[in-house]
């Protein structure tokens, strides 16, 4: 694809959940824009690592990120992280945590841990972007 996009070149842009799925997709056409991509993601090291190497192979920048949205420590550990090389330019709130078990079958467990994750750490991740 060509760079139709210009205003991504040289732009460094922290995808959460940025590994698999739609993540991986907004994060592969930032990277074929020639953005560096910082990717999220809490769980499966082998499909980041796999990730990784698949963009690597392509000429495309890119360094993973491993925190859980739903663990406020490790949302300030990650954007510390990324913010030892200065500010970023652009953030793509992706990752979010489902469970459909519906309405009388979600319990105030699984509801503090969607709420979590899709409010608290988006929130968190929104207002500590910017650079301190
Ligand atoms: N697919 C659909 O049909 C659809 C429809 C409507 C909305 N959406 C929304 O689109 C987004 C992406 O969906 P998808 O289908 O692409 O999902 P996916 O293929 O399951 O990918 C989810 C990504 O988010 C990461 N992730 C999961 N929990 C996380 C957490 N607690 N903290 C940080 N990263 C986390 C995963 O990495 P690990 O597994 O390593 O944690 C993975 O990189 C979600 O917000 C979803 O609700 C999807």
């Amino acid at each position: 694809m060509s760079n139709t996009h210009p205003e991504f070149a040289g732009k460094r842009v922290l995808v959460t959940g940025g590994t698999q799925g739609i993540g991986k997709a907004i994060a592969a056409r930032l990277a074929r824009q020639g953005a560096l991509v910082h990717l999220n993601y809490a769980h499966n090291d082998e499909a980041a690592r796999e990730t990784q190497h698949e963009f690597e192979s392509n000429g495309h920048a890119v360094e993973l990120c491993k925190a859980d949205l739903g663990v406020p420590e490790a949302i300030d550990a990650m954007l510390d992280r990324v913010h030892e090389k200065g500010p970023f330019d652009f953030l793509v709130c992706n990752a979010a945590y489902q469970e459909k078990k519906g309405f009388f079958g979600t319990d105030l467990d699984l509801l503090k841990k969607t709420l979590g994750i899709n409010i608290f750490g988006n929130f968190q991740v929104i207002q500590k972007s910017p650079a301190r």
